[in-house]
């Protein structure tokens, strides 16, 4: 028997070769490189596992109600994606930066665009609700120097966990969020409510995946940015409550060290007098460091 008909038919030693095999005038060269990785993995992973047929069916069953709940609303594929790890880990690649500069984490599905300029220290808080937040920093470059014409679009979970577009009849539109530009000193700051954690839809597939093996569906208070200037390399970030319970038990796995700021809390009424906030606030602090384009 040559080596051509030792793959020509499909025995369960040759079943990825003999798959990959069918692969080998495919145009598209790129595609058929994933596909071949991809079918390498899924094929040692049945053999390891070795399900039964109805385990199977249940997979497919799975995968298919996966699909089924999933609309221009609802993506469950991407929480999918989320809770494997898979979404921080295409990002973390594609997000490779010098050592000093603010690490990338996980957009999630809650950024908007069109979202109003809001004045530098002005509030992101629409509605009187919440602990009040100071949230201020730098934007610099990877040797210090401050960022200026950085715009920062920031946008955040409210008091009790919720975002603006998951409560229409609520929140008012484009609560707490906003765009903000540096100036010379590349200071940033402005004033919004201390956020929540938050839970991500548990009543679909991924929720029941999730309860089966134990995990739970948080994700620690967190604020977002993105922060873009021109000449520099777009950060999507978060930064993280380093006193929130869930921060080693996201349930996306966007925590990264660096992103933990603590949120301190301020006692001091004449402060908070000149903030025009009331007494006490909280406060919290951190450098958004951008690297070059193409560093
Ligand atoms: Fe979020």
């Amino acid at each position: 028997m040559s080596v051509a008909d030792n793959i020509a038919y499909f025995t369960e030693e040759n079943s990825a070769e003999t798959v990959i095999d069918r692969m080998r005038d495919a145009p598209d060269r790129r595609l058929a490189e994933v596909m071949q990785s991809a079918i390498t993995h899924l094929h040692a992973f049945v053999k390891e596992t070795e399900p039964t047929m109805a385990e199977w069916e249940q997979a497919i069953g799975f995968l298919t109600a996966t699909g089924q709940i999933s609309d221009a609303k609802r993506q469950e594929w991407i929480l999918m994606s989320d809770v494997l790890g898979v979404s921080m880990l295409v990002d973390t690649i594609n997000s490779r930066r010098p050592s000093g500069a603010t690490e990338n984490t996980v957009l999630g599905p809650f950024h908007v665009e069109d979202v109003p300029h809001r004045e530098m220290g002005s509030s992101i808080a629409d509605l009187d609700e919440g602990e009040p937040l100071t949230v201020s920093g730098r934007v610099l470059d990877i040797e210090g120097n401050p960022v200026a014409g950085a715009a920062i679009d920031v946008w955040q979970a409210s008091h009790d966990g919720f975002y603006d577009n998951q409560q229409p009849d609520v929140q008012p539109e484009h609560n707490l969020r906003g765009i903000f530009t540096t100036k010379e000193d590349g200071r940033y700051w402005y004033k919004a409510v201390k956020p929540a954690y938050y839970g991500i839809p548990n009543d679909g597939p991924v929720g029941q995946l999730l309860g089966g093996l134990g995990r739970n569906h948080m994700r620690p208070a967190h604020l977002h940015f993105i922060v873009s200037a021109p000449g520099f390399d777009t950060v999507v970030t978060h930064i993280f409550d380093g006193g929130d319970p869930y921060l080693t038990n996201d349930a996306v796995f966007g925590v990264k060290r660096s992103l933990i700021s603590d949120f301190v809390q301020v006692d001091d009424a004449q402060k908070a007098g000149e903030l025009g906030l009331p007494n006490p606030f909280w406060q919290v602090e951190a450098d958004l460091v951008l690297a070059p384009a193409n560093a």
